[in-house]
């Protein structure tokens, strides 16, 4: 297999917020950017440092302190949602809320209890206790712990630790005879997303899952290691759980009684099984797991029998597969679905070219009051971007582009308010939209990453050298070498996991940003209740300068790509990282019987069409000739939209980029050339030779999109 399919289980690098590990594919034939920048301290225009200057840590401190006391469980935080449109009108973004009928689901009952053998039973605590330093946790309206759309039922069976419950691991239990059928899953949180998990483990006939969190995924900041956890310490409190989505979220994202259109009133509403599961699930906490996993010491297949990587976690038990004999679970689930509203709030300054728009957007609902990693450390710093581009606007300032701000709801259950919106607006976006920018957890620790569609990677990898980290391990440094030293200076690519997923899919360049914690950070507890503001403003961004640094970042990059006289597209940048997907699907394949001549020659095809687009873009800039300027634009506007493939990936059909999709058993990373690579992965030839043709055709497409 290729390096890109294997995960960095330690580096928890969170860039989206259904992300828990950052799993980006590093393909191998990747050139690090490694010199350090020459230029320092970097020279800013005097627009940039207006804008720069405007960020003020201590304002952002401020949102976040609001954010983080608010009710923003999806479809329950309008007061947020007004609260935010006001904040961007009065700083001059003309702002309103954009509601939308979705189906969602509420936790009505959730517990657990395990039986032993000697036939004693006891409950397994599934909530999160609250904390008497942190007030946010003991709240009578505090939300509790549950799966968004997970399946109501009540279960009672004995269970097996099926590990992080890939597919790959549960080809390896089939093979070593390891009683599926019948049995609840004991899962580990990690490496895909967690509906993925309920879905492998009820496509083994399993009729339950409880996933736990792993201090194994923590690096050396434990407990067991000595350090004293939240809110004493930097370690994770035992008892927290992560909470979030089991939507099959590789099948289709968005309100999934409402695929491919708008949930608007009225709309016809579709049957949800194919993409919501069928057996009941619940998420527990460390403690929680340790006395269900020791329970299956001496029972079913050894762990080095097993022998899948990072299958042992840290935990005090043998990580034995089980069945214990007489030793069951009882998961009762009882959810509430319905048809309710969430409002995404919609921003904009009209620009004085009406063909070009950008979107800039991040959500704001929250799966607990706090969530000020996810997404609140977005949310503040939009708020902070408003106001700095505000005071542009004040002197009178126009954009050339549209710019559209965008505060997503329900995202956490599936990026709804954000496809929702996409699909209402798919012509007007596919006539004007430049490119799409996220950020979600803006901050969970110091240091920077960066997923980006091709084209972007050199205007956002040249700003990030204008922009200072403060106190980096100790040093002021530019975030671009803060950047290199925590992610080896590679751009990852667009899996999905976030808002951006749509865009992309819709054939819109698009970019996601965020910062998070690695070896020797405080551990940042996702998805639970203890991602609050005291958490972040004790151990995850004392004093918000890295919200600060993020923010003027994000504010930059807007400007640029809303301003610049040509967009600030990179092409042959493009081509450069085709050919380096080819490469690695070239590896993928081995000698397997694929050809993949059609795709080399359309690539082929590609660079000379970069090649011609870059020097007429050089003629428009030497020329300033308003016509070829327009030209130049609107090529790069649009040639993205020619890698969309109508009909879709195989049996999913909302995803339709040729270039790039999370993988099907990933949910999160990105796979390039999926319909050839997962064709060859699934050993289905006739497939893979299908989408040799199917993807070069795309990038024909763009190719001719981009001719001259
Ligand atoms: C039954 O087994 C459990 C787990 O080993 C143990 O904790 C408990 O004390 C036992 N109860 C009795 C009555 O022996
Ligand atoms: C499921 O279990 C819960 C609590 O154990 C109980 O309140 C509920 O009535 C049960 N539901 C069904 C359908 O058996
Ligand atoms: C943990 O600490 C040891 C000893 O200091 C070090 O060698 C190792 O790299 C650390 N591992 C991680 C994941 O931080
Ligand atoms: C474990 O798996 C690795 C590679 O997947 C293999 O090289 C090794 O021989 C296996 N070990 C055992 C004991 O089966
Ligand atoms: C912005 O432009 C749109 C479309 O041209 C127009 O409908 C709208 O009234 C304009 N808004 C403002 C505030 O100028
Ligand atoms: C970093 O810069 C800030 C202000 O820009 C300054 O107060 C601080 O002393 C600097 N820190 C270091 C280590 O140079
Ligand atoms: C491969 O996929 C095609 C198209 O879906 C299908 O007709 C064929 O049966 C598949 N072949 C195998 C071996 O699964
Ligand atoms: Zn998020």
């Amino acid at each position: 297999m290729a390096s890109r399919l294997t995960f960095l289980f330690l580096a928890s690098l969170a860039l989206g917020c259904q992300k828990e590990f950052h799993s980006n594919p590093r393909h191998a034939h990747f050139k690090a950017l490694t010199k350090r920048q020459n230029d320092w301290p970097p020279a800013l225009t005097e627009t940039e440092t207006l804008l720069s200057n405007s960020f003020d840590a201590n304002s952002i401190d401020d949102w976040a302190e609001y954010y983080g006391s608010q009710v923003k469980l999806a479809g329950l935080g309008k007061e947020a949602a007004e609260w935010t449109r006001d904040k961007w009108s009065s700083n001059g973004f003309t702002s309103s809320l954009n509601e939308y009928q979705v189906y969602l689901s509420y936790p009505k009952h959730q517990s657990l209890s395990v039986t032993y053998a000697n036939g004693t039973s006891s409950p397994i605590n599934v909530q999160e206790p609250a904390l008497a330093e942190d007030e946010v946790t003991g709240r009578p309206d505090s939300i509790p712990t549950f799966h968004g759309y997970s399946a109501s039922g009540n279960v009672s069976a004995e269970y097996v630790y099926v590990g992080r419950g890939t597919q790959a691991d549960f080809d390896r239990l089939v093979a070593l005879g390891v009683d599926l059928k019948g049995k609840i899953a004991l899962v580990k949180y990690g490496s895909i997303f967690r509906g993925l998990k309920v879905k492998n483990a009820q496509d083994h006939d399993m009729i339950g899952a409880i996933i736990f969190t792993d201090p194994g995924d923590d690096g050396n900041v434990t407990v067991a290691n000595g350090y004293e956890h939240y809110p004493s310490g930097p370690a994770r409190h035992p008892d927290a759980v992560q909470k979030g989505s089991v939507l099959f979220l590789s099948t289709y994202p968005g309100d999934p009684t409402t695929p491919g259109y708008p949930s608007v009133e009225g709309a016809p509403r579709a049957d949800t099984s194919k993409v919501t599961p069928k057996i009941p699930s619940l998420p527990i906490s460390y403690s929680a797991a340790l006395p269900l996993l020791q329970a299956l010491d001496g029972h079913g297949k050894t762990a080095a029998e097993v022998n899948r990587t990072a299958w042992k976690g840290a935990l005090d038990a043998e990580y034995r597969t089980g069945p214990a004999p007489g030793v069951k679970l009882s998961l009762s689930n009882l959810m509430e679905g319905k048809i309710t509203p969430i409002w995404n709030v919609i921003g904009y300054i009209n620009g004085t070219n009406p063909d070009e728009t950008l979107v800039i957007g991040n959500h704001r609902d929250t799966w607990m009051i706090g969530g000020t990693g996810d997404p609140n450390s977005g949310s503040a710093i939009l708020i902070e971007l408003s106001k700095a581009f505000g005071k542009l606007l004040a002197g009178g300032w126009k954009p050339r582009r549209n710019i559209v701000l965008a505060s997503w709801d329900a995202e956490e259950y599936g990026l709804v308010g954000s496809t929702e919106w996409v699909e209402e607006h798919v012509n007007w976006l596919t006539e004007t939209a430049v490119a799409y920018l996220n950020i979600d957890v803006a901050v969970s620790g110091p240091r920077p990453s960066l997923d980006a569609t091709p084209e972007l990677h050199t205007i956002a990898t040249e700003l990030m050298k204008k922009v200072v980290h403060p106190n980096f391990g100790g040093f002021n440094i530019s975030l671009y070498d803060a950047w290199v030293k925590s992610s080896g200076g590679e751009v990852g690519v667009l899996g999905s996991g976030s808002d951006f997923t749509s865009f992309l899919h819709s054939g819109i360049s698009a970019l996601d940003v965020g910062s998070g914690g690695g070896t020797g950070d405080p551990v940042w507890h996702y998805h639970s209740n203890y991602d609050s503001y005291n958490w972040m403003a004790k151990f995850g961004d004392p004093g918000f300068h890295v919200h600060a640094t993020m923010g003027k970042f994000l504010s930059l990059l807007a400007y640029h790509l809303a301003d610049d006289e040509i967009l600030p597209f990179d092409l042959p940048q493009y081509t450069k990282e085709l050919k380096g997907y080819l490469e690695d699907l070239s590896e993928l394949i081995g000698s397997e019987d694929v050809d993949t001549a059609e795709l080399k020659s359309a690539i082929d095809v590609f660079e000379t069409r970069a090649k011609e687009v870059k020097a007429l873009e050089d003629q428009a800039k030497l020329s300033g000739d308003e016509e070829l300027v327009k030209v130049v634009n609107h090529k790069y506007r649009d040639f993205q939209r020619g890698f969309i493939s109508q009909g879709g990936l195989p049996n999913r059909e909302f995803y339709r980029h040729v270039v790039t999709a999370p993988g099907l058993d990933t949910g999160y990373a990105a796979i390039t050339f999926p319909g050839v690579s997962e064709g060859v992965q699934y050993g289905n030839l006739t497939i893979a030779q299908e989408w040799v043709s199917k993807t070069a055709k795309g990038i024909l497409r763009a190719a001719e999109i981009l001719k001259t």
